[in-house]
């Protein structure tokens, strides 16, 4: 029997994102971000934490492309620090920001990695957020003046771009729940204004890629993947997994097809428009040819799935974990299938092939006696998960590649630098880092495409 792999043409990845590694939040004329204003406020991040350092990427770019180098990376994702590049997120562009993303992106190809481009991973102009943010009905065409910037500037070395990173999630937590920048609680119809916003955001980010780009572009976004996972693996219970997947039931953001269905199929779901009806944006249908853009892939960040079984009246319902079920230091469920259904159903839908654009594990890794550091539990994880991923190639699902979260630990968001996501440690004072044991682990990944996962 011929021995396990991964397809051929595989990319082996792992990302980061510009607010969570970069640092020198105030040096060579960024502009501030939501995140910057966020942190500042009392209670509002673990310990009062900052990205103010974070990873001192902007200072250490050249030694981290060293160790992705190291390890083998093939590509890495990182994001666009959009205050960096235009301080007040329209108008006069900062050169030193762009050089910033030139010299980055050139070192990268030097070392033969491929970068992959997101354009917001959540650190939005405070400038902006002061003239409404996503909510002024400009928006969209100051995010489309921001990507042309970029595309002006990289696309001639940059073949694959990521429009928005989750925007499940700075919707939801930056501006219903407000645990995140920039931490407002809006009513229903401003939540909807602003998703329709982002969305539109998207589609002409596209269109501004395809057209202005100097080399064949690759382009998705990266959607949250909300996963379910049927309890047993049942004709009835695939049935309602994917049902549960792709319904929304309730008056928040966290759901996949108020956001995937817009852009790859060009209408909102009926059963949202259902549940939304009194609040929604009027006169949208150009809206959504906008929006509705071809895409290259379907870029997913998958960490954990919910339990799904079927009920007898054709309904659906989840599982609650069982006691004393396996989590993370973040309270994630560890559930490998959601990396088979996760694809799976995706791409039943959308048709589109399969990139995840994250996937990892916080734990509690520490420096240890011996000066390494040992994180068994990420390896074991990480296989879990990438088994199954494979299972979903095997079972016809095209699947392109594959990014870990993260490379380096880093400012994790309300938790500060509480979690640690890395395979390569980062002590916060001295700022050296240490590869833990998943790195060099995930090098062996790499070289044997896959091959060791499956001794
Ligand atoms: C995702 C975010 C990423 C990181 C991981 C752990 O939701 O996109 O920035 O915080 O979770």
């Amino acid at each position: 029997m011929s021995q396990k792999i991964f397809p051929k043409n595989f990319i082996w990845g792992a990302a980061t994102a510009s607010y969570q590694i970069e640092g020198a939040a105030y040096q060579d004329g960024r502009g501030l971000s939501v995140w910057d204003m966020f942190c500042r406020q009392p209670g509002k991040v673990f310990l009062g934490n900052t990205g103010d350092v974070a990873c001192d990427h902007y200072h250490r770019y050249l030694e981290d492309i060293k160790l992705m180098s190291d390890i083998g990376l093939q590509a890495y994702r990182l994001s666009i620090s959009w205050p960096r590049v235009i301080p007040d997120g329209i108008g006069k562009i900062n050169e030193k920001g762009l050089d910033f993303y030139e010299k980055l992106i050139d070192s990268l190809l030097e070392k033969n990695i491929q970068p992959w481009v997101t354009l917001f991973h959540w650190d939005y102009p405070y400038e902006l957020y002061c003239k409404g943010g996503w909510l002024n009905r400009d928006c969209s065409d100051w995010f489309a003046s921001y990507s042309r910037v970029i595309v002006d500037r990289l696309s001639d070395r940059v073949s694959h771009w990521i429009t928005l990173n989750e925007p499940q999630c700075f919707i939801e937590l930056g501006h219903h729940l407000g645990n995140h920048a920039p931490g407002l609680k809006l009513e229903l119809s401003d939540l909807l204004l602003i998703t329709h916003n982002t969305l539109l955001s998207h589609g002409k980010a596209v269109q501004i890629i395809r057209s202005h780009a100097k080399k064949n572009p690759k382009i998705g976004a990266s959607i949250v993947g909300v996963v379910s996972i049927p309890s047993t693996e049942t004709s009835e219970n695939i049935e309602a997994a994917k049902n549960k997947m792709f319904s929304i039931s309730k008056k928040d953001f966290l759901n996949n097809t108020w956001f995937a269905d817009p852009m790859i199929l060009g209408k909102y779901p009926d059963d949202g428009c259902e549940l939304f009806k009194e609040n929604l944006p009027k006169n949208i249908d150009k809206d959504l040819e906008i929006i509705n853009q071809p895409l290259d892939f379907f870029g997913t960040n998958i960490y954990h799935g919910d339990y799904v079984q079927a009920k007898s009246n054709g309904q659906f319902e989840a599982i609650p974990m069982l006691d004393g079920s396996p989590l993370t230091t973040m309270n994630w469920n560890i559930t490998p299938e959601a990396f088979y259904w996760g694809p799976r159903f995706y791409y039943e839908r959308y048709q589109l092939p399969i990139i995840v654009t994250e996937n990892g594990m916080a734990n509690t890794d520490l420096l240890q006696i011996d000066g390494k550091v040992h994180d068994p539990q990420r390896i074991d994880f990480l296989t879990r998960y990438l088994r199954e991923y494979h299972r979903a190639i095997e079972d016809g699902v095209v699947i392109d590649g594959y990014f870990l979260w993260s490379l380096l630990d880093n400012f994790e968001w309300e938790h500060g630098y509480k979690q640690r996501f890395g395979i390569i440690y980062v002590d916060y004072q001295s700022l050296k880092r240490t590869p833990k044991d998943s790195a060099y682990w995930y090098k062996e990944v790499i070289s044997s495409n896959g091959g060791i996962l499956f001794k």
